[in-house]
């Protein structure tokens, strides 16, 4: 992987990058450069750019980057409009570990975007509103457009979203219980399990296959095993990450340590 070349996100492709010596913050920098050369792009000709944003760990070093590239390089964002995977249910905005906090802590507030164009799912709807919301999530999307590129990571039970194990293809965004693995994981933020919410609303399956672009991001060995089944092994529910293999313009950015299960990898170590 040649991080001197320009990342350009608007040719299609399938690729794995598993660079031997470049840290995630050499790879996070490149992705948001490209990010940012899309923006630009776009703003060339007129043209909105459509985002769609993770949380969690994974992205922060692309946030980072693109607040740098904002305040030292000019980057505007006035051309950008973000729609998140998701939400915790039951969560309002003003909740600390709500993704709507997350997502401004890390980027919003830093940035030009215009706050109308930002869209996080509301995780205060009623219960009794939820398909209408939900819906009403996919055709805002649709109504500009849909997304040019959805940034991912990837979470120990092979979700994308909050698209856990068991998740349908044809999904679009809904409402989703929260595998007992991924509230695990999220113990620690929210000061043990039994405070982590069960449910979620997330984009579908179906949501993000329909991205122009997705790029998907994992570091560290805990990560190995599970993107190892995501990229190599049988495309399925079990494993709702596998779906990316059916997308044509996927580029998967990972450490060394995350690649360390992939056959792919050890053959070229072995060689
Ligand atoms: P992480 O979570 O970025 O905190 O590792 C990724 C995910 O669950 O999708």
């Amino acid at each position: 992987m040649n991080l001197n070349r320009e990342a350009n996100f608007l040719e299609p492709e399938f690729q794995i990058l598993y660079p031997l010596v470049a840290t995630q913050q050499n790879i996070s920098c490149w992705v948001a450069r490209g990010i940012a050369n899309l923006i630009r792009h776009k703003a060339a000709r007129g043209e909105m750019c459509v985002l769609g944003l993770a949380t969690g760990a994974t992205p922060l070093a692309v946030y980072r980057e693109l607040v740098r590239l904002h305040k030292c390089e000019g980057l505007s964002f006035n051309n950008v409009i973000t729609f998140n995977l998701d939400e915790y249910y039951g969560l309002s905005r003003n909740d600390a570990n709500s993704y709507w906090q997350f997502m401004h802590r890390h980027l919003f507030n830093h940035i030009d975007i215009k706050s109308e164009n930002i869209n996080i799912p509301d995780g205060s709807v009623g219960l009794d509103d939820i398909e209408e919301y939900c819906d009403s999530y996919e055709a805002k999307m649709a109504s500009v457009g849909g997304i040019d590129v959805q940034l991912l990571g990837i979470g120990r039970t092979g979700h994308i979203g909050f698209n856990e194990p068991g998740a349908s293809v044809f999904s679009g965004t809904h409402l989703v219980g929260l595998a007992e693995q991924t509230r695990k994981d999220a113990a620690v933020d929210f000061g043990g399990i039994k405070n982590v919410p069960t449910l979620a609303i997330t984009m579908g399956i179906k949501t993000i296959l329909n991205a122009s672009k997705i790029v998907l991001l994992a570091w560290g060995a805990k990560k190995a095993s599970i993107l190892q089944k995501a990229l190599e092994g049988p495309i399925g529910p079990m494993v709702p990450a596998s779906y990316l293999q059916v997308h044509q313009n996927v580029s998967i950015f990972i450490d060394h340590k995350a690649a360390s299960c992939l056959s792919s990898v050890t053959s070229d170590i072995k060689n």
